[in-house]
C-alpha cells in the first residue's frame, strides 16, 4: 500500500497550520519536512523548531529530511523536535553507518538519501541500519522541479538490491512525483511518494491520492 508523504516546503508559509491541516484532512498517511542549511543544498528552509511546531498541531508520522552538512550533531534536535523518520544524505555523512546507528538510538526510524549522481551500489553496507532508502528525483534544494527519468531505473536497482538483502526498509522516492509519474516510480518499487507541488499545489490533493491509491490496486 502506497504511503503520501506530502512536503511541507511547498506549502503557503502564511497560513502553514491551515494548509497542512487541509492535505491531513484530505488523507496524507505522512508529513516530509525538508531541513536545508545552504551549505549542502543552495538552499535554506527551516529547523527542529517548526518540526516541533508540526508535531503539536498534527498526529502524522514526521518524515524529516535532512539536507544539511555533518546532520549527525543535529540527531538529538530533531528527536526532541518529534521527528518519526530522520533521513540523512549519504554524501553529507563522514560514518553514514554510524549516523544511522545513533538515528536509531536516538528513537527514530533512520534513513539514507542518494543525490542522482550517486549510484546505488554505495547503500550495500547500509540495508540491515537502515528503515528507509530516499531516491532523490531531483537535485536536491528546490521543489517544483521535474523528475529526472533515470531515477526510475536506479529506484528499481535499490529496490533489488533491498530485495536480495531481505531487508524491511521503505523505498521513498522525492522530487517532481506528479499523478502522471507515480505510478512509474511505484512499478519501479517505491512505496512512499513524497509530493510537494502536485499535492499542496492543488486545491483537490484528496481525489489525486484517491487516484492514485485506485491505479496502484490496478497495478
Ligand atoms: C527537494 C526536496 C523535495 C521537494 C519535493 O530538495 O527534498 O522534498 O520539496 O517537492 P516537489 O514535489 O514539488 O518536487
Ligand atoms: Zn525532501
Amino acid at each position: 500500500m502506497i504511503k503520501f508523504s506530502p512536503s511541507v516546503l511547498a506549502s503557503d508559509y502564511m497560513r502553514m497550520g491551515e494548509d497542512i491541516a487541509r492535505i491531513e484532512r484530505a488523507g496524507a498517511d505522512w508529513l516530509h519536512l525538508d531541513i536545508m542549511d545552504g551549505l549542502f543544498v543552495p538552499n535554506i528552509s527551516f529547523g527542529p523548531s517548526l518540526v516541533k511546531a508540526v508535531d503539536a498541531q498534527s498526529a502524522l508520522p514526521l518524515d524529516v529530511h535532512l539536507m544539511i552538512v555533518n546532520p549527525e550533531r543535529y540527531i538529538d534536535a530533531f528527536a526532541a523536535a518529534g521527528a518519526d523518520y530522520l533521513t540523512v544524505h549519504y554524501e553529507a555523512c563522514q560514518d553514514p553507518a554510524k549516523t544511522l546507528q545513533r538515528i536509531r538510538s536516538a528513537g527514530m526510524k533512520a534513513g539514507v538519501s542518494l543525490k542522482p549522481g550517486t549510484g546505488p551500489e554505495v547503500l550495500a553496507p547500509l540495508l540491515t541500519l537502515c528503515d528507509l532508502v530516499l531516491v532523490m528525483t531531483v537535485e536536491p534544494g528546490f521543489g517544483g522541479q521535474k523528475l529526472i527519468p533515470q531515477m526510475l531505473d536506479k529506484t528499481a536497482r535499490v529496490r533489488e538490491m533491498l530485495d536480495a538483502a531481505h531487508s524491511p526498509a521503505l523505498l521513498e522516492v522525492d522530487g517532481g512525483i506528479t499523478e502522471g509519474n507515480a505510478m512509474d516510480a511505484v512499478r519501479m518499487g517505491a512505496r512512499v511518494l513524497v509530493m510537494g507541488t502536485a499535492l499542496f499545489g492543488s486545491d483537490r490533493p484528496g481525489e489525486i491520492m484517491q487516484r492514485l491509491r485506485k491505479g496502484e490496486s490496478g497495478l
